[in-house]
């Protein structure tokens, strides 16, 4: 039996009016992008920013984002909005900035690093896990949420954390609400700077509470360190070429951007795993069976059904935007200096050139040889591709496996679901679903 489609838009016949594209857009900014942009390998679509491109065939995609990676930093506008409250993080800088922050960060998300924290990871997994009942009803987005929201706090903090993590998320959430403002008025010339200074005003006001907390214990660490989390780990940081280290600003700054790049992202994809996972039973059996065989480790099936998932629903639907510093040429299309272009994992991962039946969730797609790079992106490629990757995937994957060895999730309504994507792509509203105990 064919299982129900997954709550992905259908991609309009044509490209939308204007103003109608800015409608839909209100509701799903995924659902504008039309047909030919599944099938095309630039495609150039309407803005009113000016010239704007969606790069999705493979050598495309690479020199973008690794052999051109020079002439197409990100999109300062888009930056911009995102320093008002993480500073001037790794997300954000450019340049020498960018360079000596990710030369700094890069030990802390090592494989040694990323081992270290994976007994933590699985430890607070199962401790979540302990705390469900057979029978009980979750809205599944709210619940990856908290569990990847305890695990990046203590990951980062260790036993601070757990106070920390939730003053964290409520500071995010209302500066959010500030950024949701963000609309038409924004590019008036005149209004534009008077809003984006109210802006910071407001979004640094919203974040006195937390700017407080972190900064009290950056001081404690500073005199005792020890924890061998993630905080001790930046304090110590030193760059390998100055041996500059980070002032407790910086420190700040690249944690409020940690915690915004990992939590979220890696709650989102552990959502649609559980949401396909419910829709397609064969594959959660041999997820199930593969669990069995390997009861001390996460058998590789388990790693694949998350890249799948990623890449039927990435976590990032449209990576970060770039601008182009100089005229260039992608694929034979002509890519006019100033223009944007837009790397878009969700139209990547759902092109016709690059999959097979693209719509269809087949975790075998990653098993043996892996598909080709610059055609499944989640994370991103280049110089700047996700720090975090490794420890995104080794969260996901524990988490998948905790659960998955004590429980099933049963959708509770099928229909019910739809999108509503941000930077990340969110499910819209809640995902009910029941906890059955496995075995029972
Ligand atoms: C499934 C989970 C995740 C996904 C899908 C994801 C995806 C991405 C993507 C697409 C980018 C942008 C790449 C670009 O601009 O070219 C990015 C950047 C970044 N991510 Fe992740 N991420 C995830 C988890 C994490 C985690 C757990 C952390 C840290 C704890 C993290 C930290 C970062 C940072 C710091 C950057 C900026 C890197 C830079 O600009 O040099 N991410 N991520």
């Amino acid at each position: 039996m064919q299982p129900p489609l997954p709550p992905a838009p259908i991609p309009p016949p044509r490209p939308l009016p204007l103003l109608q594209a800015l409608k839909v857009a209100r509701g799903n900014t995924l659902a504008v992008i039309p047909q030919a942009a599944f099938v095309e390998p630039v495609f150039q679509q309407r803005s009113p920013l000016g010239p704007s491109f969606l790069v999705s065939a493979p050598e495309g995609v690479k020199r973008v984002l690794l052999d051109a990676a020079d002439n197409y930093p990100k999109a300062a506008m888009q930056s911009r909005l995102f320093e008002a409250f993480l500073g001037e993080g790794i997300l954000t800088s450019e340049g020498e900035t960018w360079r000596r922050h990710r030369r700094m960060m890069a030990p802390a998300f090592d494989p040694r690093s990323v081992e270290a924290a994976l007994p933590t990871i699985a430890a607070t997994a199962r401790e979540f896990v302990d705390g469900w009942r057979p029978g009980q009803v979750i809205d599944v987005s709210a619940a990856m949420g908290e569990l990847t929201l305890k695990i990046i706090a203590r990951v980062m903090f260790s036993a601070a954390g757990d106070d920390l993590g939730p003053v964290m998320e409520r500071t995010l959430r209302s500066a959010e609400a500030v950024l949701e403002r963000f609309g038409v008025a924004d590019f008036v010339p005149g209004l534009m700077q008077l809003r984006a200074r109210r802006r910071e005003r407001e979004i640094g006001a919203r974040f006195a509470v937390f700017d407080d907390w972190i900064s009290r214990l950056i001081a404690e660490r500073r005199a005792a360190p020890g924890h061998g989390d993630l905080l001790d780990r930046l304090i110590a940081a030193r760059d390998t070429e100055t041996g500059a280290t980070l002032s407790d600003r910086e420190v700040r700054d690249q944690f409020v951007t940690i915690f915004i790049a990992g939590h979220e992202t890696t709650a989102v994809a552990l959502t649609w795993t559980w949401y396909l996972l419910a829709l397609h039973p064969q594959i959660e059996a041999r997820l199930h069976a593969a669990l069995d065989a390997s009861p001390d480790a996460p058998p590789a099936y388990a790693r694949q059904v998350i890249e799948e998932a990623m890449r039927l629903f990435p976590p990032v639907p449209r990576i970060p935007l770039r601008q182009a510093r100089a005229d260039d040429e992608i694929c034979g299309v002509r890519i006019p200096k100033g223009a944007l272009v837009c790397v878009a994992p969700w139209v990547v991962h759902r092109h016709r050139d690059h999959w097979d039946d693209p719509e269809r969730f087949d975790p075998d797609r990653f098993a043996g040889e892996r598909p080709e790079r610059y055609a499944y992106l989640p994370f991103g490629a280049g110089p700047r591709v996700c720090i975090g990757a490794s420890l995104a995937m080794t969260e996901a994957v524990t988490a998948l496996c905790e659960i998955a060895r004590r429980y099933r999730l049963t959708l509770v309504d099928a229909g019910g679901v739809g999108m509503k994507p941000r930077m990340t792509l969110r499910p819209m509203g809640r995902i009910g679903m029941e906890l059955m105990a496995r075995g029972a």
